[in-house]
């Protein structure tokens, strides 16, 4: 594997040599170890849109590492493929670093990134997907379950890039995923279709979360307004009434475990009471973003 761009060019076995180094390295970091396997190599990541866990956990990841991280804001460089074309970039940067992470707009630039980068490409999140918090995410339900086969997750709320690769995901693993979604916001039906020839009957698409929520192991929730539809802030709240993951919504499975990929939104997506619920292992899965980074960087990039 050259690059990390979505889960689902992935397979089974590459995604569970990732989860099993992933528990080896955070276990390794716990106990104090070092490993400097990226000494003297550099990673440089280009942001098109905010982050904090993403950014930090890379960056934190490659000083462990005993690497160098180089974060880069569209305006430092006259904006990814605007001052140059995106092939150029690729192929200076290439001469330069060991690895490039990249946060976009559109999902077209990691992929042509990727295609004209010799050294590895990592999607960092882009429209389409987000490959890295959905390895977190597993990880972490499998730290907690002691299993992935046969878990069920309620995912309430957009079918964005976090529910598609959340997915894609299930689909590999052995896992079911319910999306409840308002009309209009489902997860497209290509991405669903595509789990599905994956494993049969991994993906449920429906417009009621209290049908999505029964037997569920675990409720995941995202912002209903993602970075780059600020502009529809007003009607997406109103069309994603009924959404919240809130208490009513929470007693309909009360031993399932909580999960958002943060940033949050308290009293939309999510109620304050769901975040700081016992069974909330939001804590849990920002943490693993950086144990996840650890073992893909070493991986990619050694
Ligand atoms: N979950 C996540 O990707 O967070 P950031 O946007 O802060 O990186
Ligand atoms: N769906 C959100 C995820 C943020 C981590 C967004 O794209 O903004």
């Amino acid at each position: 594997m050259k690059d990390f761009l979505s889960i689902s060019s992935c397979d089974a076995e590459e995604l569970l040599e990732f989860l099993d180094l992933s528990d080896k390295l955070k276990k390794f970091c716990k106990e104090g170890k070092q490993d400097s396997c990226l000494a003297g190599k550099s990673l440089v990541m280009l942001f098109e849109k905010p982050s904090l866990r993403t950014r930090m956990s890379f960056q934190i990841a490659m000083t462990q590492l005993g690497g160098n991280a180089i974060y880069v804001k569209p305006e430092d460089i006259g904006g990814i493929g605007k001052r140059e074309p995106i092939k150029d970039m690729a192929r200076v940067l290439d001469r330069y670093a060991e690895g490039i992470m990249a946060r976009t707009f559109a999902h077209e630039t990691v992929i042509e990134l990727a295609k004209f980068a010799d050294i590895p490409v990592i999607n960092a999140l882009t429209d389409w997907s987000h490959p890295c918090q959905a390895m977190a995410d597993i990880m972490t339900i499998r730290e907690h379950f002691g299993k992935l086969k046969g878990i069920k997750i309620a995912y309430i709320g957009d079918g964005n890039n976090v529910a598609r690769s959340l997915a894609f995901a299930c689909a590999k693993l052995g896992m079911k995923m319910t999306v409840a979604s308002p009309k209009g916001y489902e997860l497209d039906e290509k991405s669903i279709a595509r789990t599905n020839e994956i494993m049969a009957l991994t993906t449920v698409q429906t417009n009621n979360p209290r049908d999505a929520v029964k037997d569920a192991d675990v409720i995941y929730t995202d912002t209903w307004v993602s970075m780059g539809q600020e502009d529809e802030k007003q009607k997406r709240i109103a069309d994603f009434q009924g959404f919240a993951v809130d208490g009513s919504l929470l007693a309909l499975s009360p031993d399932a475990k909580i999960m958002h990929c943060l940033p949050a939104y308290r009293g939309l997506e999510i109620t304050d009471e769901a975040m700081e619920s016992e069974n909330s292992i939001i804590f849990d899965q920002a943490e693993n973003r950086l144990h996840f980074q650890r073992a893909l960087l070493k991986k990619l990039l050694s």
